[in-house]
């Protein structure tokens, strides 16, 4: 029930207010002055005060004004004399929140008591608002983290799908690859013809090599780890990694070579994903010499290392390898980086770049590829020194 408080130095009204608004369910205190009205509000807190304004003592602007210091959010209704627009108007400057004009009408007087109540609850609301403002926010935060989860297990999952799919043809190839194998080696030695026991045994090798680098850049390209950095000899890790291709490049007649930075000495990187890096672009350029359809060339594969100071006196270490293999179209170009893609049916697997990108971006490098369909590509990684 909300309590009011009216105040009228003359007697009959102050009994017709107190008459007409209990009868509207109000709550009503009186005081027939503004020192009583100051003392009963002082100690009820009534939340609405409607008072007249000329009273001997302490008049109504004042009895206004007190209120407002004491609590600036009690609506007050002050009561003028027809024609006292002035005192009306000085009352709606401190504060009040209406006048009414005696004589007093109930209708018009019950029209503004509810105004100034609505008035308020509208404060009460905007004052539990605001205290719940920062729960709110909290609330929000909350559930626009869990939507942010939500979305990323999706899209986790999505891409898990994605893998697996990719994955599954990728195992189906190689497994075609070995039944392949299996099959001329088996016909070779029923037959007794050597020449389909060596090209079927080669066939299984090459694929049983594809299930070890399929399994090791699935292993690379999964780690979640920062690179497990630790002195490394780069120009070591390319001769290893040339010594593993010798074989296959000199079978298709693709000359390998190195330019090797001497200056190049201990770089602190990780050995195993700057190794699968060097496997990947060099068996990239190898094939792209496989796959060339113009075997006029004198295929060549080159790997390059520099070390280069930047204007900054910042170090960088420059890996290229060059082919004049097949290059790539456009359209290979758009789609490099995409998982599992890749152009050579029975040979790849689709992940060599991508790891290669992973490594070198974990290490703080960036990768730079120039290819021309037809002529060949060059593949720089470059990694700052730490
Ligand atoms: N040196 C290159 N020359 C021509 N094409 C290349 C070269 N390197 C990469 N590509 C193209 O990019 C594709 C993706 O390479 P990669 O991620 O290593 O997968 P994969 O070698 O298993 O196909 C290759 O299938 C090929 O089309
Ligand atoms: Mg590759």
């Amino acid at each position: 029930m909300t309590k009011i408080l009216v105040i009228d130095d003359e007697r009959p009204i102050l009994d017709m207010l107190e008459l007409s608004l209990s009868s509207e369910g109000y709550d009503v205190l009186t005081a027939e002055n503004g020192e009583k009205a100051l003392e009963i509000f002082k100690e009820q807190s009534p939340q609405l005060v409607l008072t007249d304004i000329r009273m001997p003592g302490i008049d109504g602007i004042e009895v206004l004004k007190r209120i407002k210091t004491l609590n600036k959010e009690v609506e007050v209704v002050v009561i003028t004399g027809h024609g006292d627009m002035n005192i009306a108007i000085a009352a709606l400057q401190h504060g009040a929140s209406d006048f009414v004009t005696k004589p007093l009408r109930d209708e018009v007087l019950m029209v503004s008591i509810e105004r100034a109540e609505k008035k308020l609850a509208m404060c009460r609301q905007l004052k539990d608002y605001t205290d719940n403002l920062e729960q709110k926010v909290e609330e929000c935060k909350l559930s626009l983290r869990q939507a942010q989860e939500q979305l990323v297990k999706t899209e986790r999952l999505a891409s898990m799908g994605e893998t697996v799919a990719g994955l599954a043809h990728c195992i189906k190839n190689i497994m075609t690859g070995l039944g392949g194998g299996m099959y001329m080696f088996h016909t070779g030695m029923v037959k007794e013809k050597p020449a389909m026991v060596e090209e079927g045994w080669a066939m299984f090798q090459r694929n049983m090599e594809r299930v070890s680098d399929l399994v090791l850049d699935l292993l690379r390209y999964a780690k979640q780890t920062a690179p497990q950095r630790g002195p490394c000899r780069l120009n070591e890790v390319v001769r290893e990694v040339m010594r593993i291709f010798r074989v296959e490049a000199g079978i298709h007649k693709v000359a390998l070579s190195m330019d090797l930075d001497p200056d190049l000495k201990e770089a602190d990187i990780e050995y195993d994903g700057m190794q699968r890096v060097l496997v990947n672009l060099i068996a990239n350029a190898v094939d792209a010499c496989i796959y060339d359809a113009d075997i006029s060339k004198k295929w060549e594969v080159l790997v390059k290392t520099r070390v280069r100071t930047g204007a900054d006196q910042v170090k960088t270490i420059h890996i290229t390898v060059t082919d004049n293999g097949c290059g790539m179209t456009d359209e290979v170009k758009g789609h490099l980086f995409q998982r599992f893609f890749t152009t050579k049916a029975g040979r790849g697997i689709g992940l060599g770049l991508l790891v290669t990108q992973k490594v070198v971006h974990e290490h703080g490098g960036e990768i730079l590829l120039e290819s021309t369909a037809g002529q060949g590509t060059s593949v720089s990684v470059l990694l700052p020194v730490v």
